[in-house]
Order: C-alpha cells, then structure tokens, then sequence
C-alpha cells in the first residue's frame, strides 16, 4: 500500500526591517511590511514530515522535537492544517481518481538542529517547516506566496521563511489578509557574499514573549505611531535598493537602525521591555568602533548588527570581512564552545582592525569566558527544500523517530 508522507525542511530568517505589531491579531496582520534576510539550511533549519493515513486514530497528532504537543482547536497550527485542508479538498475535487487525503488524520513530526534554548527563533522555520511539508504531502498547486498566507496565521514571521534570499512581508491592505503575503526580493545568488554571524548570548532571565510584548506596544506606544508612519515605509524602499545595487553601506546602515528603532518603541511601551542586555550593548559598541574607524580610514562600513525580541546578536558582513568580525569577537568575547570555522577562513584572510580602532569601546580585558556563549557562522541561504523519504522523522507507526 502506497504511503503518504512528505519530509520538508525550511529555514530560518532574520529580519532587517522589523515587524513588530499586529493591526489584526487573530488573522496576524501586520502594522507595516517587514523584511529579512534567509539563512542558510546549511547551519540552521527545521525539518519536518507528515503523513496522511485513513487507518490512523482519529485527531491529528504533531511532535516537536520528539515531545508531542497539543493541537489546541482554534489555536494557530489547527488554522494552518486547516487552511491547507481545503485546498487539498480543492485537488481531490477536480481529480476523482486523488486520494482523499484531506479526509485522513495527520501525524506531524518536527526536529530543529539547533537547541531551543540558543534562543533563536524557531517558530518561524519550525511553521514554514509544517507547511512546506504539508503542502508536499498534499501535493498543492498553490505558490510560495500563497503558502506563505498560510504559514503567516501560524507565527508571522514564518510567511518569510518560504523563500530564500532577501525577502519582504508586504503588509497589505485587505481585512481577510489576502494579500497579505510574502515576496522574493532577490534569490541567495544575488547576493552571495552576503554572511551572517550570530553571537548567542547567555541570558538566565525570560523575556516578554513577543506576541505579548507586541500588542503591549501597540496599544501604549507613542513612538511606534511615528515608527510606522514615518519611518518604515520609506526604509523599507530604500533597504529593497540597497539590496538590488548590493550596496552595502546602505543596507548595513538600515539595519543597523531599524534595529535601534525598534529596541527604541519596546522602550517606549507600557510597562518598558527590554530585550538587549549589557553583552548586546557591548557587541554594538564594538561594531560601532568596527565602522567609524573604517570610515575614518576611507573605507565603507564593514558591518551591521540587528537583534530580534531577545539578545543575541545577528552580524550581517560581507564574507571579506568575516575574519576580521569573528576574530574581533573572539578577542572581547571569549565562548565557552569553541568557534567551528565552518568555512574555513581564520587562518587565511585579514583580521587587522582598522588602524584608528579604540579598544577602550570595550571594558577592558573583555567579557568573561561565555557571556557570549557560541558562534554560528552562515551566509544568505535558500527556501524550503524537499528532502526524501530516508530522512523521515516518523516511523512506520507514524510516530517520531528516536534520533541518535
Ligand atoms: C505602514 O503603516 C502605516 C500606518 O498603518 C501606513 O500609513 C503606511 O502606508 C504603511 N506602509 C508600509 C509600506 O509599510
Ligand atoms: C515508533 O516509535 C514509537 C515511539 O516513538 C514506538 O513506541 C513504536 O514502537 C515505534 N514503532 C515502530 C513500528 O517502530
């Protein structure tokens, strides 16, 4: 008998322009249009298999990292699974001879190759993951774009994870979110040089949870009226240019402030959230020194950090200057892992700071051993990918593998 199963991995995304509150919470729509960067599966996905079975018990089950989580009715994966439902009852409609498969139980497992606790982002690949997976099982017609409508009700974020590259939410205007959807700026070979650090930073505290922390902000900040007004429209035309001329110093320059300006309005929310720490200050401080001193020298910048709902730095540099930043950081922030050099680059290009460099920038003889306590080095990367049955992540019972 034929099985039905599809195993799907997507990647993670970090955005440039941030998104960051929700004009429609159920239908998650954002206030403005937003936009990342895709990195690469290489280093950091999610992986995903589904299969669809009429013998299964009834209800659809879903695994996360081998631990079953509950499908809540209503909640945000039930919408997803259901949304990608119909369009599989749309296939069996105008196929007699489909399968009814939108009929059938599905078993969901999902497995991120980088630990939870790294505090990364992984609902955005993790759902991407489901629907890119599931959209394979069922065999959809249906566009990255339009899956992306689907991924987007399940974490915002996620709808930008369908596509490698650079890729830009575009906001919208309707109020069932129809068009509020993800878009290709540029594929990953537009840009190739184009690499990222991550500096995972130690944190013992929890943060506000960004979908709180999100509507807290919107319902109490005045600085995110202008932010959005004023400021992101008008950012997110000049990143899309900066993308398209690869011009560095503009992109890394948007970046860099878009980040500012939205640590700025969590700030300006009621109660005050507060994302960074001293590290994620101290990481800024010294790529602020990176770049005034090349500019000194007549250089261009050499890098940009931009830092999500949490404080771990994202480095955007071109891959030139890679050595320089990895061993810049090295040097002030000693981890307790030992860096991986997956490209191999440390022993062969420049790592001179620019002359001019103020060391006083940081405290003096740098952080201790594991403020930062990792590295993760990757570059620009590309969309879900199909893989193939020997990877699955369900056994023949249709219940997630124990990984070795
Ligand atoms: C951003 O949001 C504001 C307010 O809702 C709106 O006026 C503006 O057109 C939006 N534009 C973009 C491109 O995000
Ligand atoms: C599948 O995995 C589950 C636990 O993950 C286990 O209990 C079950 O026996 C396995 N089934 C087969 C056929 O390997």
């Amino acid at each position: 008998m034929a099985l039905y199963q599809a195993t799907a991995s997507a990647p993670v995304n970090i955005a440039c322009i941030k998104y960051w509150g929700k004009r429609d919470t159920a239908l998650i729509l954002p206030t403005n249009s937003s936009l990342s960067v895709t990195l690469s599966q290489d280093h950091l996905r999610s992986t995903t298999s589904s299969r669809a079975d009429a013998s299964f018990a009834q209800g659809d089950r879903l695994w996360l990292n081998g631990k079953e989580e509950e499908i809540k009715a209503g909640g945000r994966t039930a919408t997803c699974l259901a949304a990608l439902r119909k369009w599989r009852k749309e296939v069996e409609e105008g196929d007699a001879s489909e399968p009814k498969m939108s009929e059938w139980p599905l078993r969901i497992a999902s497995y991120n190759n980088f630990p939870t606790a790294a505090g990364l982002a992984s609902s955005a690949s993790g759902l991407a993951a489901l629907v890119a997976s599931v959209s394979q099982l069922y065999q959809l017609p249906q566009t990255p774009s339009e899956l992306s409508l689907i991924a987007r009700q399940g974490s915002g974020s996620a709808c930008r994870s369908l596509f490698g590259g650079f890729v830009a939410w575009r906001m919208g205007a309707r109020d069932d979110g129809a068009d509020s959807l993800a878009v290709q700026v540029a594929p990953r070979e537009h840009w190739p040089e184009m690499h990222a650090l991550i500096c995972v930073v130690s944190d013992a505290k929890k943060g506000t949870s960004s979908t709180s922390g999100m509507q807290k902000t919107v319902a109490t900040s005045t600085l995110l009226q202008h932010r959005i007004k004023h400021v992101v429209p008008q950012r997110m035309d000049e990143i899309e240019r900066a993308i398209a001329e690869r011009d560095f110093d503009a992109f890394a320059k948007l970046t860099m402030r878009d980040s500012n300006s939205f640590h700025a309005v969590c700030l300006d929310t009621e109660p005050p959230i507060f994302y960074l720490n001293d590290v994620s200050r101290a990481i800024i401080a010294v790529v602020e020194e990176l770049n005034r001193a090349s500019v000194a020298q007549g250089n261009g910048l050499v890098a940009a950090y931009t830092f999500d709902a949490g404080p771990n730095a994202v480095i955007y540099t071109l891959e030139a200057n890679m050595p320089l930043i990895v061993n810049t950081i090295n040097e002030y922030f000693p981890q307790t892992q030992a860096f991986p050099d997956p490209f191999k680059m440390l022993d062969k290009a420049h790592i001179a700071k620019p002359e001019g460099f103020n060391p006083a920038v940081v405290r003096e003889g740098g952080w201790e051993k594991g403020a930062v306590s990792r590295l993760i080095h990757t570059t620009v990367g590309d969309g879900p990918r199909r893989l193939g049955d020997e990877e699955s992540l369900l056994n023949e019972s249709g219940e997630p593998k124990t990984l070795a």
